[in-house]
């Protein structure tokens, strides 16, 4: 038996828009309008049907299985539909998900922005704007006020350096600048943002843990003996991971985001680790790419021979990269939580024999948690990204990450094996032998 201790927290992670249907007031809805943008058309109008109650539903479905935590987020737009007026109805909503949530034994994490804004904000150029500082702040304000009294547990922004690459660099998202230096002022701004964020919520409210949910990209070269696929992976792997994490640990804005002035007053604005891991990328060299610093990923080996293959953003899997990642961290001296982690069922839907590979997922990856917390690294909880399958973005209601299956249209949830593999981990906090012995 591999074991964890009794408080850990163990849950599931969601974000407003993939879940909540009925969105129309941010920028990925206006973006969904547009064919070919999301696989086979699909569109987040319904979702997983929670801001129609269906969350109630879920909620449910989490606590059956164990789980004393779930992260979920706001939605700005929600909240805040035109600048400057806060909407006291939705904001009522919240109140009550957060309510259900401790109703039900489970600890909420919220995030204030999980890759949304509202349509006025963007159209005043969102991030690139440096007022955008200010209505964070203003805006994450509000939320604590009107929510500090049933949750303390804090997510500025998520992945940064995901919306940077995905919809700034690239044009894969919302607004689709196609612009590197773009994605270079808005990561910087989003940086300067959550500083902003960190002293509102602790002025707000004094025992509040914060932090910022950073995604590892765990990148390694195509071919470890090419020079250029290793200067690629380096280059990538600063500027997708390193500059971030070091702009937030010492404090000061590192190159290219600026020139090492401080941010704030220069403190790491921090009270835990918050990662999200998934898959390490293959890199190479291409000298067609300069504005992805040469840097191209190379389609995953693992799904070799099945219709994923024309998926190239997902890379292989590599529990121990997020082992070796836990102990790197440590240094820090700051409580970790694995903010989201898993993957999507390849079988299920696709036309190919389910094998279960979540569960696999699942076990290989909290040995490696486990393994690093017995050579003293605090990790304190872990969200399984997610709950029930999702719109997955640009991927629509394909990619089922879900620890149940859900049929849009008929909005039926099944549960899925590896929601019992994680309940069974969960109910005896820790991986048993037999567990092991099948999945690892
Ligand atoms: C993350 C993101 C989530 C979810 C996940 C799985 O980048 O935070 O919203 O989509 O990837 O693809």
């Amino acid at each position: 038996m591999l074991s964890f201790p009794q408080n850990f927290l163990w849950g599931a992670a969601t974000a407003a828009h993939q879940v909540e249907g009925q969105n129309f007031n941010n920028e990925w809805w206006d973006w969904e309008q547009t064919p070919g943008r999301i696989k086979h058309g699909h569109s987040a109008r319904v979702a997983c049907d929670w801001w129609g109650g269906r969350w109630q539903d879920d909620f449910d479905l989490a606590q059956s299985l164990g789980h004393n935590a779930h992260r979920m987020s706001v939605e700005w737009s929600r909240l805040e539909p035109k600048q400057g007026e806060w909407d006291e109805d939705a904001a009522q909503t919240y109140r009550a998900k957060l309510k259900g949530l401790r109703e039900r034994g489970m600890t909420p994490l919220v995030t204030l922005v999980h890759f949304t804004h509202p349509r006025w904000f963007m159209e005043q150029g969102g991030w690139l704007n440096k007022a955008s500082l200010a209505w964070m702040e203003r805006y994450t304000t509000r939320v604590v006020e009107a929510f500090g009294d049933l949750c303390n547990f804090w997510i500025t922004l998520n992945e940064p350096n995901v919306y940077m690459v995905l919809s700034y660099v690239w044009n894969a998202r919302p607004p689709g600048a196609g612009s590197l230096p773009q994605g270079l002022r808005v990561a910087r701004n989003m940086l300067f943002a959550h500083y902003r964020a960190y002293e509102a919520i602790h002025r707000v409210q004094k025992d509040a843990q914060v932090s910022l949910a950073h995604q590892w990209r765990t990148l390694a070269p195509a071919n470890p003996r090419s020079s250029l696929d290793r200067f690629a992976t380096w280059q990538g792997n600063y500027v997708a991971n390193e500059m971030f994490v070091r702009a937030l640990t010492t404090g000061k804005m590192p190159f290219p985001l600026g020139r090492g002035e401080t941010i704030g007053d220069g403190k790491m604005p921090l009270d835990y680790f918050a990662f999200n891991y998934y898959f390490v990328s293959h890199v190479t060299f291409d000298v067609s790419r300069p504005g992805s610093v040469f840097a191209r990923l190379l389609p995953p080996t693992w799904l070799k021979g099945t219709s994923f293959e024309e998926l190239t953003d997902v890379g292989d899997l590599a529990p121990n990269a997020l082992y070796e990642l836990l102990k790197r961290f440590a240094r820090w001296n700051l409580p970790i939580y694995i903010t989201e982690n898993g993957t999507f069922d390849i079988g299920n839907d696709n036309q190919l024999p389910s094998i279960d590979n979540q569960s696999s997922y699942l076990v290989t990856h909290l040995r490696a948690i486990q393994r690093a917390r017995q050579e003293g690294v605090q990790v304190n909880g872990y969200f399984w990204w997610t709950l029930v399958d999702n719109f997955e973005w640009d991927a629509g209601y394909w990619l089922k990450f879900g620890l149940y299956h859900l049929d849009v249209e008929s909005q039926t949830r099944t549960k899925r094996p590896v929601a019992d593999t994680y309940a069974n981990i969960i109910r005896g906090n820790g991986i048993t032998d037999a567990l092991l012995a099948k999945y690892a």
